[in-house]
């Protein structure tokens, strides 16, 4: 068993299986708050700040690329339907954007 970290989630600590999962999976599962539409790879909904054990997180794959520059990757951004965890990460996501008409 690893552990995640959803920091922008009052910093909610999950369970996560020790075998390789998607992080989109594991926030679904237990409702760790990552934001996401598609789950594919295509929206670019799931951004996320990999703020600790970027060591257990998978390689980066072509579809987050196209979401995603180099500098970010180098900061510890990736897509979360894209990225599987295997050990314990703490992850940040920018909080939704003000709606249309409500005060700044
Ligand atoms: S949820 Fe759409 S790209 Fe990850």
């Amino acid at each position: 068993m690893s552990q995640v970290t959803f920091i922008t989630n009052a910093n909610k600590v999950v369970a996560a299986p020790a075998e390789p999962t998607s992080l989109l999976r594991i926030s679904i599962r237990e409702k760790g708050g990552i934001p996401f539409k598609c789950g594919g790879g295509l929206c670019g909904t799931c951004k996320c700040l990999i703020e600790q054990g970027r060591e257990h997180t998978d390689a980066i794959k072509p579809k987050e690329r196209k979401h995603l520059s180099e500098a970010q990757f180098a900061a510890g951004w990736r897509m979360a339907c894209q990225t599987f965890v295997s050990g314990d990460v703490s992850v940040s996501w920018p909080p939704p954007p003000p709606k249309p008409g409500s005060p700044a």
